[in-house]
């Protein structure tokens, strides 16, 4: 029996339970693949629901605002994917909804990668083509013993395409997919669960957890950073990350580039406009890791008198009603404990028309 067969036997019987499956609708099925780039299917599919209640069709999704996109968003990491679907639903839904059928009309979308466009058109339109992440790429590579070095998943490409059902590719696909994610694990797989076991060449070798062979990962570029939670008279200080960078559209606190003191600290905010500083007190230090650098944060917490302009001054339920990123939480956290209690000097809303604050990064 070939691998289809025996994989497509497994799914029928041990498939997961996820909400995307089961439906052939083009927008549920892009909206579980953009959220699944980088994201565990478990921990998507909370996102997944909530999202589709709000944003029920393409149309709804277009006709949102990016905040309240990215406050849907919050907790998932990868913000740019959530400002790639807005604009993709926005092109989508002026083109009259519907979306492209082919993997190059899907690819041509913001946001939607060979990858997802090939998951996009085999499981919404049954097209046959192999959708070639890393759990295909742990799999097929061990059931061939592939003995290359695999830059990407798509230097599978030939192997992908000889095991493909011709008639279930989209199964077939997410098969893989379930197969890598319970049974194909990267550590112990469980072989004797496995229906492609018979004929797996890595297991015939007893070694399978050495596939696939991968190039040395590249070193993450580290960045030191100084947060600041500034406590003004309206509330602590927010502002907008520039829509262009890394994070962009997601709120935070002013921070800088680099550890520094006390001394320094109070320079720098002294330049960016802020007076009447006192109580300067060091926060703990946190760590967050992209997947291309790191920051290691430190922080100041301090009380202004006078606040630059341009800043929002946020109380507990504008900070709440934010979205943050995952990065700032611990920081975010303590904020929040700050502002239990907190009485704003004026009875007006605390918030501020947002720009950016030039001085820091
Ligand atoms: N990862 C990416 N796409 C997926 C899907 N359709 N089901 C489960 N995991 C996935």
């Amino acid at each position: 029996m070939d691998i289809s067969k025996r994989l497509l036997i497994w799914y029928d019987e041990n498939a997961r339970s996820l909400p995307w499956r089961g439906t052939r609708d083009p927008y549920r099925i892009w909206l579980s693949e953009i959220m699944l780039q980088q994201t565990r299917a478990e921990a998507v599919a909370r996102y997944y629901d909530r999202f589709l209640a709000r944003f029920p069709d393409v149309h709804a999704l277009a006709a949102a605002g990016e905040d309240e996109v990215l406050k849907l968003w919050e907790g998932l990491g990868y913000y740019s994917r959530a400002r790639n679907l807005h604009a993709a639903a926005r092109q989508v839904s002026e083109a009259g909804g519907r979306f492209p059928e082919s993997v190059e009309g899907l690819q041509a979308l913001p946001g939607v990668g060979p990858y997802a466009a090939r998951a996009i058109a085999s499981i919404a339109y049954g097209a046959r083509v192999p959708a070639l992440d890393g759990n295909q790429m742990r799999v097929l590579s061990r059931c061939f013993a592939v003995e290359r070095i695999l830059k990407t998943p798509f230097d599978l490409e030939a192997e992908a395409t000889a095991c493909l059902s011709s008639d279930r590719p989209g199964d077939y696909n997410q098969a893989l997919m379930d197969l890598g994610a319970r049974i194909c694990t990267p550590k112990k797989p469980k072989c004797s669960s496995c229906p492609l076991a018979p004929g797996c060449r890595g297991r015939e070798e007893g070694e399978p957890e050495r596939y696939p062979l991968r190039p040395a990962p590249a070193v993450k570029r580290e960045e030191a950073r100084t947060v600041f939670l500034i406590e003004a008279p309206r509330g602590i200080c927010i502002r907008r990350r520039d829509g262009e960078k890394l994070l962009g559209g997601l709120y935070e606190f002013p921070s800088a580039e680099g550890w520094l003191d006390r001394a320094a600290a109070e320079a720098l905010l002294a330049e960016a406009g802020f007076g009447g500083m006192a109580d300067f007190t060091p926060l703990p230090p946190a760590k967050h890791v992209f997947t291309h650098m790191v920051w290691r944060m430190q922080g100041w917490r301090l009380r202004a008198e006078r606040a630059p302009g341009e800043l929002l001054q946020a109380d507990a339920e504008a900070l709440r009603a934010r979205a943050f990123p995952s990065a700032l939480r611990k920081y975010r956290e303590i904020a929040l404990e700050l502002l239990d209690g907190f009485s704003p000097v004026s009875e007006d809303s605390p918030l501020k028309a947002p720009s950016e604050c030039d001085k820091m990064a």
